[in-house]
């Protein structure tokens, strides 16, 4: 049935069709054969495959081990739209990104399915064989190539075609037109001889169809199968807690262009400066670097001055940026195989940080270095936190903020010195900047650190100008430090360590980036 709507001047044409009240494309056959007709013949060689393949194939093997028997399905999820008929740039769910080893623009409604098979026959000598389910691109012989705004090629350039994508992945593909009899056949209970599924929820909402449908058809329950799948969402975000080495290069190089973004927005400050949106020009000098350099931001960008430094996500970025405060940047790229980096800087906008800045930043700068020098394998991920807030409470206490002892605030009925530090010490980074979201606590925050995890060291202070429970000469002051951390056989890596983070480096870096 047509969405028929009667107008009151009697115009009956359906709502979906104007959606073309502004095109003049002819429908002539002559135009469609001219059309179809004399584009010269795809010559180009089969892609290499590509780095991160190999990488992509041991962490299916992985996965493989841990579900035998049972298909498993990680979609990239859709095209997101932004409004109307224009969609954000597409970005695959982290899972399927690290799954495939692609990146950037790969591949809105691809679904990676791993098919159980007779133990050891599958890919790597597994339990499972990968197929990868996409929209190849259409020829151009096919009216889709001028016709289909969100896939054509003569609307948003060349896409894969199955053998330019079997290529670069190293893994079988297929037309997403087999993906419905591919999910759902011979699915049902195990014990009567089915097979079962699993699904990462939340990608794609058709994917999710096909497979609920499926289930109820085959009499399964649904809230168990939440469990199944849930299952499967956490593995495969513990799997992610260790960086293999293709993820701490990839990890360095957008912790590298984010350093070159740094450089340029002190390049740049006096532009900042004299504008009345500042850390607008912030923001938009670092999120040049990240399309330079990169794919885009990690993360949207932090540019915060003055009294908004304190606010602990101000994207807003609106205010201005004046001599005498400090700006906050936090700010990642992410580069093309969509690793980020997370990285924070406080900067005096003059040039110089004031006596009680650089008390503060000081303070901020201890706790980081007492996290950071703790780190090695064996050290529980919840002691980074311990450590770097403990500094803090201290200094705290030596300037005569603290309302109590510091026995009392360091106990779990005081943590005063929270106040002014209310978010965590770290997370870990990787595909996401706050990666590995769905791991169990025991794996996580009470686990004890390996060799290859990769997290942020973040403390800071943060006091409000609204904050009356400190002097004035503190208020409107926010400081944070972050760096980015690889875990390594008996210690640690700083990846972002080639930004200054003593005071008298930052002011010396910052001046002569300035002169
Ligand atoms: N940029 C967000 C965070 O540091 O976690
Ligand atoms: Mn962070
Ligand atoms: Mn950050």
């Amino acid at each position: 049935m047509t969405n028929q709507v009667s107008s009151p001047s009697g115009n009956d044409q359906p709502l979906e069709d104007r959606v073309n009240n502004r095109s003049q494309r002819p429908t002539s056959d002559v135009f469609k054969t001219f059309m179809a007709s004399a584009w010269a013949p795809d010559t180009s060689p089969l892609p290499a495959e590509d780095p991160a393949a190999s990488f992509a194939a041991t962490r299916r093997a992985a996965l493989s081990a841990q579900f035998p028997g049972e298909r498993l399905i990680v979609p990239a999820g859709p095209a997101k739209v932004r409004s109307n008929d224009t969609d954000y740039r597409f970005r695959p769910h982290s899972a399927f990104a690290h799954l495939t080893g692609l990146g950037v623009d790969h591949e809105p409604d691809a679904v990676l399915v791993l098919e159980p098979t007779d133990d050891g026959a599958g890919d790597q000598g597994g339990n499972h064989a990968a197929t990868l389910y996409f929209a190849p691109m259409a020829g151009r012989d096919s009216s889709d190539f001028y016709l289909d705004s969100r896939a054509g090629e003569f609307w948003v350039g060349p896409r894969p075609t199955l053998s330019t994508m079997s290529a670069r992945t190293g893994m079988p593909t297929e037309s997403l037109d087999l993906l419905e009899n591919a999910l759902t056949k011979n699915s049902g209970p195990q014990a009567l001889g089915g097979i079962r599924l699993r699904l990462m929820r939340e990608v794609d909402l058709n994917v999710e169809a096909l497979v609920d449908t499926s289930r109820i058809n085959t009499g399964q329950d649904l809230e168990a199968s939440d469990a199944l799948d849930n299952e499967l969402s956490e593995f495969v975000s513990e799997l992610r807690l260790v960086k293999d080495e293709y993820e701490v290069a990839e990890l360095q190089k957008s912790v590298d262009a984010t350093i070159a973004g740094f450089e340029d927005v002190v390049r740049n400050l006096d532009a900042a400066i004299a504008h009345q949106r500042g850390e607008r020009i912030i923001e938009g000098t670092f999120f040049a670097r990240a399309r330079l350099e990169g794919n885009e931001l990690g993360y949207d960008t932090i540019a915060a001055s003055g009294n908004n430094a304190t606010i602990l996500h101000w994207i807003r970025n609106t205010g201005s940026v004046s001599e005498g405060e400090v700006l906050l940047l936090d700010a990642g790229v992410e580069a093309e195989s969509l690793y980020t980096a997370d990285i924070t800087r406080s900067l005096p906008v003059s040039g110089r940080y004031t006596e009680v800045q650089r008390k503060v930043y000081q303070a901020v700068l201890d706790a980081a270095d007492a996290a950071y020098a703790a780190v090695r394998p064996g050290l529980k991920f919840r002691d980074l936190h311990v450590i770097a807030t403990t500094v803090l409470a201290e200094r705290l206490q030596d300037w005569g903020l603290l309302p109590v002892s510091l026995e009392e605030a360091l106990s779990p009925e005081g943590q005063h010195h929270r106040r002014w530090m209310p978010h965590g010490t770290s997370h870990h980074l990787g595909l996401d900047v706050h990666d590995c979201a769905q791991a169990r606590a025991d794996l996580y925050l009470d686990a004890e650190l390996v060799e290859g995890m990769v997290f942020t060291i973040e403390p800071g202070l943060y006091f409000k100008n609204e904050d009356l429970a400190i002097p004035e000469e503190y208020r409107g002051l926010g400081v944070r430090i972050e760096d980015d951390i690889l875990v390594t056989a008996d210690g640690a890596v700083n990846l972002s360590a080639a930004l200054p983070r003593k005071p008298e480096e930052v002011e010396a870096w910052m001046a002569k980036l300035r002169s």
